[in-house]
């Protein structure tokens, strides 16, 4: 069904919310575009999106079912609409990404509201465009252009992509009347219809280009297939429109079935996942309009800034007046860097900075509806915080504290008010990681938990809701995970080994740089607050001690695991650490040997998968895949790979459950074997 508006038939997509490509708005763009050449009123064709998007691209929920192959497919809606002989026009508003774009190309012209955002976002999902998008963009917005968008997946707004030449026009209002007329304008025109198809590119050129920028590859981009496969695909622009398409097509759908896309795929909707509540905590949240954050450290100056950054008024509260200046300033600091990078206009900055009241008075908590506490980490500290919070917050308030491993419980229980209070566990640096844990307390209340999701989205987070157990998701399977990195040095493991063959299979950085780079004191601390109550059987690994005995403690000491040469990492462990570890692997009666990087891969992933298994069982985690999500998004495990669950369920079970009986042997107390059946 579409409307005439004057000789013109305005075609709306009408599949809600985004737009995307699945079968039944497939069936009605043909089905629409076919009555429109049939109707000898039409003398063009409009397509148009709503508000939010003019198509979020291919419905990737139908890949890999019948779905995605009932007629009419993609190429074939989008062969339609080209080989239409009236003009078709699309008529951008929201989002036009992957297959919503590739539609747009095969029109005729293009009409974009200057807000709306245009990408190939398929890297994404481990794919290239499927429909005609390395084909089409190169010969409508040149090479460089193309390869920029296909390789960041980052869509652009029609303002900035306005002179590329994929729009025909960008308009600030009236895009319905905008497209039209342009569609009128090509049906009255002598010319041939505009096709993207008959444009050609000069194959030197191309070969010349594609050489030159298949070079500049990172290493962890050469791990994943999609991005050779741009390459292979914009080689063939050179080739006569149908041969490249085929080309495209044939790539596609190779890396549509490899498992780095499923696990792309899987993180796609994990994601998404992860925000939705159970039906019995979906309840109506609280209004938040003012946060006040106690502690202008490193993690408080960047909650303040995320806050600012999503219009909040922040009172920002410290101990002494010194604190509260570097706090201060460090937020400042940051507005002011992002004005003179030109990534902020000063009048945007100077707006968040105008939201911002520092303060060492208590009384101005009263002001609050959210309250974040971000002090020292040490269980009496936060409770005498959490004291004074209940003296000044105002009913009603929500109150959250930032801690990574400590039990929310007993900081709750130190206010009149338990219910209101929860965990809201930001990552460092606060302002730019997605990931944030919303802390369930045992008496945290529903539309507590309900303001936390809602206030970590305002955020623009990816919050995940985890229960209230040591570490909460991220940092307990982390901590397992560096255990198991641990006891594989006192095996025979070179630190760099551990963090090669780590990195190798796609972690951001290894265990050991890591820890370098957090400081190694923050664990000292922790273990040595541990040490009453640990078990005496407990594979305990006292490498990371003895650096701090010498003031190794990481970066910040040019020393820990690794030596520092003008803050450049140095790639062998030196002579001391050797000593150190070697002595530790004679101590506990170990013949050292090799491990292969596979074995140490394995190893340090199947701890992983224990502690997720546990995780899951004790209801921590409340879905399987909110797990990867933590896990990719916090902690540098690769996208690609999905995450720790999804990785389990890639191998065999029999192999799975052997290797953690074995590892379980050689952990010591405390490691036990997990059971798998909740994860697989
Ligand atoms: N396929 C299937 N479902 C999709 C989808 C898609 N392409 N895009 C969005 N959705 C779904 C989401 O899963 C979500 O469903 P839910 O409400 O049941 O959880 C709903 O639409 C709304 O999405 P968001 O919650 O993400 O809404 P936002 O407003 O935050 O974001 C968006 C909207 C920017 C469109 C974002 O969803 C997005 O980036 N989508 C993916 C776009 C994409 O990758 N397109 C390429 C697909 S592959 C392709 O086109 C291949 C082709 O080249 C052949
Ligand atoms: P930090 O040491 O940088 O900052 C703590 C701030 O709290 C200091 O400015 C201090 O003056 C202030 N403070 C201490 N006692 C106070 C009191 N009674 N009243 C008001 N202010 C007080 O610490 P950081 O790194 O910002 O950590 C804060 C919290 O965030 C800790 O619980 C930590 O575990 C957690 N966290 C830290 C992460 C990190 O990577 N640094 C990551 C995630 C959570």
């Amino acid at each position: 069904m579409f409307e005439i508006n004057s000789g013109i038939a305005v075609i709306t997509l009408n599949a809600p919310p985004v737009n995307s490509l699945g079968a039944a708005l497939r069936l009605q763009i043909v089905t629409d575009i076919e009555q429109a050449l049939a109707n000898p009123e039409v003398k063009g064709i409009i397509l148009v999106g709503n508000a939010r998007a003019f198509s979020a691209g291919a419905d990737v929920s139908e890949f890999g079912t019948p779905l995605q192959r009932q007629e009419p497919v993609l190429a074939g809606v989008l062969t339609c609409v080209q080989a239409s002989p009236k003009p078709v026009v699309a008529a951008i508003s929201g989002v036009a990404l992957g297959g919503g774009l590739e539609l747009a190309m095969a029109c005729h012209a293009r009409v974009a509201l200057d807000s709306a955002k245009l990408g190939l976002p398929e890297i994404n999902l481990g794919l290239i465009p499927g429909a005609g998008g390395t084909q089409a963009l190169p010969r409508l917005a040149g090479l460089a252009t193309a390869l920029s968008m296909i390789q960041s997946g980052t869509p652009q707004t029609a303002k900035q992509l306005a002179g590329t030449g994929l729009l025909d026009e960008v308009v600030s209002d009236g895009l319905i009347e905008a497209a039209c007329r342009r569609a009128r304008a090509l049906a009255q025109s002598d010319l041939p219809l505009p096709k993207v198809a008959d444009r050609v590119l000069d194959e030197v050129q191309v070969q010349a280009f594609v050489s030159a920028a298949r070079e500049k590859l990172t290493p962890r981009q050469r791990l994943q297939p999609a991005y050779s496969a741009i390459f292979e695909a914009l080689r063939a622009t050179a080739s006569p429109w149908p041969t490249g398409l085929s080309r495209e097509r044939e790539l596609f759908l190779q890396l549509q079935a490899s498992p780095q896309s499923r696990a792309l795929r899987h993180q796609f909707f994990a994601e998404r996942d992860a925000a939705k509540l159970p039906d019995s905590l979906q309840v109506e949240p609280r209004a938040v309009n003012s946060v006040a954050i106690i502690g202008a450290g490193t993690m408080g100056a960047g909650i303040a800034i995320c806050a600012l950054d999503a219009g909040f008024k922040v009172i920002l509260l410290e101990q002494d007046e010194a604190a509260l200046q570097r706090g201060h300033q460090r937020v400042s600091d940051h507005y002011q860097t992002r004005v003179s990078s030109g990534k902020m206009q000063a009048s945007v900055a100077a707006a968040a900075l105008a939201n911002l009241m520092p303060s060492t008075d208590w009384n101005q908590l009263a002001l609050a509806d959210v309250v974040v506490e971000a002090v020292f980490e040490d269980l009496a500290v936060k409770q005498e915080v959490f004291k004074k919070i209940d003296a000044h917050a105002r009913p009603g308030a929500v109150l959250a504290t930032n801690t990574s491993y400590l039990d929310v419980d007993l900081i709750a229980n130190s206010t009149g008010r338990a219910h209101d209070v929860l965990g809201l566990h930001f990552f460092s640096p606060a302002n730019v990681m997605k990931l944030l844990e919303v802390v369930r307390g045992t008496q945290t209340a529903a539309e507590v938990v309900a303001t936390g999701m809602e206030l970590g989205k305002k955020l623009k987070k990816l919050p995940v809701l985890t229960g209230n157990a040591f570490g909460f998701i991220g940092n307990r399977i982390y901590n397992a995970y560096r255990n198991q990195c641990e006891f594989m040095l006192e095996d025979g493991a070179w630190p760099e080994e551990v963090d090669a063959a780590l990195q190798a299979f796609g972690f951001a950085m290894g265990p050991f740089a890591v820890a370098d780079l957090s400081g190694l004191d923050i664990a000292w601390r922790m273990r040595k607050s541990q040490a009453a109550t640990r078990h005496p059987d407990e594979r305990y690994v006292a490498i990371l001690d003895h650096l701090c005995e010498q003031d190794r403690l990481g970066r910040k000491t040019s020393a820990g695991y690794y030596t520092y040469v003008d803050g450049k990492q140095v790639q062998t462990t030196d002579a001391t650490v050797r000593d150190i570890i070697a002595r530790a692997s004679a101590q506990r009666g170990i013949t050292r040997r090799t491990l292969s990087a596979g074995e140490i891969q394995r190893r340090a992933l199947l701890s992983m998968v224990k502690e997720a298994a546990l995780l899951l069982r004790a209801g921590v985690a409340s879905r399987a895949s909110d797990i990867d999500v933590v896990l990719v998004q916090g902690y540098g495990f690769p996208r690609w790979e999905g995450g720790p669950v999804f990785w389990a369920r890639q191998q065999s079970r029999l192999e799975l459950a052997q290797e953690l009986q074995s590892l379980a042997q050689a952990g010591g107390h405390g490691f036990g074997v997990a059971d798998l059946t909740v994860l697989l």
